[in-house]
């Protein structure tokens, strides 16, 4: 086969995507975010604004204040908001997937919980999208296999395969990603600094195709051209000071009890110092915790700490479970109403997967018409 010149070459795709990492590029990226943040308020009809998750269990307070808490504000502001639950990428690794069909279900109730409004926002899964899954074909030729290998967020989930084989669809999930951003036309994704090499993919796809199929310098390219709106997630560490994650058994789960909470934060690492002091650095743990209840609306870190003063760990863990607890009690109280009922839960995705395939389908036409493959 021969490589037709807007094939990517390997290096070329790599500088690209290298590039989205390097500092000037995430400097330019950081000053286009801000633009975008600013211009939401002016023209929040410009965007449409598309987060995906994967469905792998709770959510937790690290995914509550590390995107969650965002999105009503976002559609509140008018900004058409769609939030994917991401099924298909759930079967990217060997690992089973879990009781699925309630993690979905618990994840529609989680973003229902946190405030997303499903009259006006669009939630949605991969798997009931077929027009969206069939991008990946086309998208997948406007690719190299080099490239795929470079992509960092690949090699970061290879290395956490310990060994095992990679499938290939971990290897092209990117790929898939791209295909979640571009068939519903969404030019802004919420994305912390680690997914900008994903979105710079999208982008690449996106110009590829118009390229390729003779859109790239007419006035109607087949795709919209995402960009990134970059977070201030702060690091919250799970409560035994490691990286928060489901499977090391650390989190705080959104769904959880005041007593679970109060339990959970009771085992929590800190240190023997009963000087409570914010001093991330050299006593993570502590600080961690005065962090949170400070996400929880208990005043900075440091104030908090000065109150605490020489009460210790125990003092520390009480103030953050009863800031924890009352700043999340509205939404565990919506959250345990609509697990209740999950007749309203389903009806929520059916009407969010009828609008995707509507988009999905247009885009679908659009794609064969300038492929040249509508019959
Ligand atoms: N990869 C993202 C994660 O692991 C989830 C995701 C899937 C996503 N599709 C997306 C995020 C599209 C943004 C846009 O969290």
């Amino acid at each position: 086969m021969t490589q037709s010149p807007e094939t990517p070459t390997s290096s070329k795709a790599e500088e690209a995507l290298a590039n989205a990492t390097n500092d000037a590029s995430l400097a330019r990226s950081i000053a286009r975010s801000a633009e975008i943040e600013a211009d939401l308020d002016v023209n929040p009809g410009r965007y449409r604004m598309l987060t995906g998750v994967r469905p792998t269990g709770n959510m937790h307070l690290g995914h509550y204040f590390g995107t969650m808490r965002s999105w009503q504000p976002i559609q509140d502001r008018g900004v058409d908001t769609w939030i994917l639950v991401a099924d298909y990428q759930v079967i990217t690794d060997r690992d089973g997937v879990g009781p699925i069909r309630e993690r979905v279900l618990s994840l529609v109730a989680d973003t229902l919980s946190v405030g997303v409004d499903p009259e006006r926002s669009t939630i949605f899964a991969h798997s009931a999208v077929p027009a969206e899954n069939q991008l990946m074909l086309p998208f997948l030729s406007l690719v190299s296999e080099s490239e795929l290998h470079r992509n960092p967020t690949v090699k970061a989930e290879l290395e956490a395969t310990d060994g095992r084989a990679m499938t290939g669809l971990m290897l092209t999930y990117p790929v898939h990603q791209a295909a979640d951003i571009l068939f519903c036309q969404a030019n802004l994704v919420p994305v912390g600094k680690d997914q900008l090499p994903h979105l710079e993919q999208a982008r690449l796809i996106a110009q590829r195709f118009d390229k390729r199929y003779g859109r790239a310098d007419k006035k109607h390219p087949v795709f919209r051209r995402p960009e990134a709106l970059l977070g201030e997630a702060p690091l919250l560490l799970g409560l035994d000071g490691e990286k928060m994650s489901k499977s090391r058994g650390n989190t705080i789960e959104l769904r959880m009890t005041a007593d679970e909470t109060a339990k959970a934060l009771k085992k929590a690492k800190t240190d023997s110092n009963r000087v409570i002091t914010y001093d991330p650095e050299n006593r993570p743990e502590v600080s961690n915790l005065l962090m949170l209840a400070s996400l929880c609306g208990a005043g900075a870190p440091e104030e908090i700490a000065e109150r605490i003063g020489d009460g210790g760990a125990g003092t520390l863990k009480k103030v953050t479970t009863e800031a924890v607890n009352e700043f999340f009690a509205p939404i565990r109280a919506k959250r345990a109403e609509l697990v209740a009922n999950e007749d309203y839960l389903v009806s929520v995705l059916h009407e969010g997967n009828a609008r995707a395939n509507a988009v999905a389908n247009e885009t679908l036409d659009a794609v064969r018409s300038a492929m040249h493959m509508s019959y």
